[in-house]
């Protein structure tokens, strides 16, 4: 599933795979800000992003961007309040808003404590028509989506089975995720394929069977829903540690 608006960079370690993450977000950002004044950025959830967020925190990267010009949001959250040890939004303000000390008006998180999911999609998608700029279309740009893959195919809360992910018109919606019994709240593919950078961050050898499926395999988004992930005309990266890569037939090592 190689197209010309996307490229893949395997690094031999995670700790490599988080440095190469690192300096990807700083040069997106650089870009945004010089371009747009601003750089907004969806956060994703999962292990392999945490590590990111807290070498962006840390003494060596903090200085290297302007932070008062980043505007945060998330590609999805689980349906629960923000202090629950599930939260997509605690994770990161653990990570990296709170060591950066972030204002809370660059804070824009989706509302998981609200006991209707989809009251919470609608919310969050008017907040996203209201924060961000769109160009000629009318679906908004974000600067940069980070996605996580779990071993099951899915990115952000778009899992397997679900109507999420053929969503060609709603920017959020809030699933029902069978294999958790629980609702979850996601952005889909109609507003994360209009952002400007989509940038895949995996690792470890429990992706690497299915990684190799949806790079490779044949086209089946109900059953891998990473694949419907195809920026129209953003750039598409795959930042990729060995050993999630290691199933692949071609590599490209940076
Ligand atoms: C979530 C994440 C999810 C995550 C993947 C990968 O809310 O759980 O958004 O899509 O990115 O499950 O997580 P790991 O990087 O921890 O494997």
């Amino acid at each position: 599933m190689n197209s010309p608006n996307s490229n893949v960079c395997v690094y031999p370690t995670l700790q490599a795979l988080t440095t190469a993450a690192a300096e990807h977000v700083i040069h997106q950002a650089s870009l945004a800000i010089n371009l747009r004044k601003k750089f907004t950025i969806a956060l994703a959830g999962g292990s392999t992003p945490k590590n990111l967020y807290a070498l962006l925190a840390s003494p060596e990267y903090r200085t290297r961007l302007d932070w008062e010009k980043v505007e945060f949001f998330w590609g999805d959250e689980r349906h629960v309040p923000p202090d629950h040890a599930d939260s997509n939004y605690r994770m990161a303000h653990e990570a990296i808003l709170g060591p950066l000390q972030i204002p809370e008006t660059h804070i824009h998180r989706i509302q998981g404590e609200l006991a209707d999911a989809q009251e919470a999609a609608n919310r969050y998608e008017s907040l996203l028509r209201n924060r961000l700029a769109s160009t000629d279309s009318a679906i908004p740009q974000l600067d940069l989506v980070l996605l996580g893959m779990g071993p099951d195919g899915h990115t952000a809360s778009l899992f397997p089975g679900t109507d999420a992910v053929h969503e060609s018109t709603r920017l959020v919606v809030a699933p029902w995720v069978e294999k958790f019994q629980t609702f979850r709240i996601t952005m889909t593919p109609a507003l994360i394929n209009h952002a400007y950078q989509v940038t895949f961050l995996i690792s470890g050898g429990e992706k690497a069977q299915v990684l190799r499926e949806v790079k490779e395999g044949p086209y089946q988004p109900d059953a891998l829903p990473s694949q419907v992930i195809k920026p129209l005309s953003g750039h598409l990266t795959w930042l990729l540690d060995q050993e999630a890569a290691s199933n692949l037939s071609t590599q490209q090592s940076d």
